[in-house]
């Protein structure tokens, strides 16, 4: 039997791993109606993690004979300014997640509920991968834009030749 207040803190991350998986494709959405096929393809993949990470989270109470109640899903609200911004919001909600999941695992310490402890270790390691990969995606969008400025000096570059016409 899980401790009260744990199985409570978990049945709710469950609704905040649906809500990032609903961001996610909030996010994804967004790069689609920018033509961005790829950045809308890496923030799918993220939704789809985030429901795995929902499941893994229902799964574990249930299999401690606790029963799962699942709450409403927010509406992503946040208009993103320019192509960078989601990015720069994942990370944010990323450490927000992290901060929750450690929420957990404290509370976990103070009623010495071991199994959570341990269960939970699998979701601390996770978060500290999302939140490098996005960090890692903050600074490649940045290189991106750098080629962007090459791209634009090459094109520059070009000089003026005139034809040489023969008829
Ligand atoms: Fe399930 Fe991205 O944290």
């Amino acid at each position: 039997m899980l401790n009260e207040k744990v199985s409570k803190l978990i049945n709710e991350q469950i609704n905040k791993e649906m809500f990032s998986a609903y961001l996610y494709l909030d996010m994804s959405n967004y790069y689609i109606n920018k033509g961005l096929t790829g950045f809308a393809n890496w923030y799918n993949i993220q939704a789809k993690e985030e429901m795995d990470h929902a499941i893994i989270f229902i799964t574990y109470l249930q299999n401690n004979n606790f029963e799962v109640v699942l709450e409403a899903i927010a509406k992503p609200t946040i208009d993103y300014a320019d192509n960078k911004a989601p990015i720069k919001e994942s990370l944010k909600h990323e450490q927000f997640v992290t901060a929750s999941i450690n929420a957990i695992f404290s509370a976990a310490v103070t009623v010495n509920d071991f199994r959570t402890q341990q269960f939970l270790q699998w979701f601390i390691r996770e978060q500290g991968e999302e939140e490098k990969n996005v960090t890692e995606l903050l600074v490649k969008y940045d290189w991106a834009k750098e080629s962007l400025y090459l791209l634009d000096k090459e094109l520059l570059a070009r000089v003026y030749t005139p034809a040489t016409f023969v008829f």
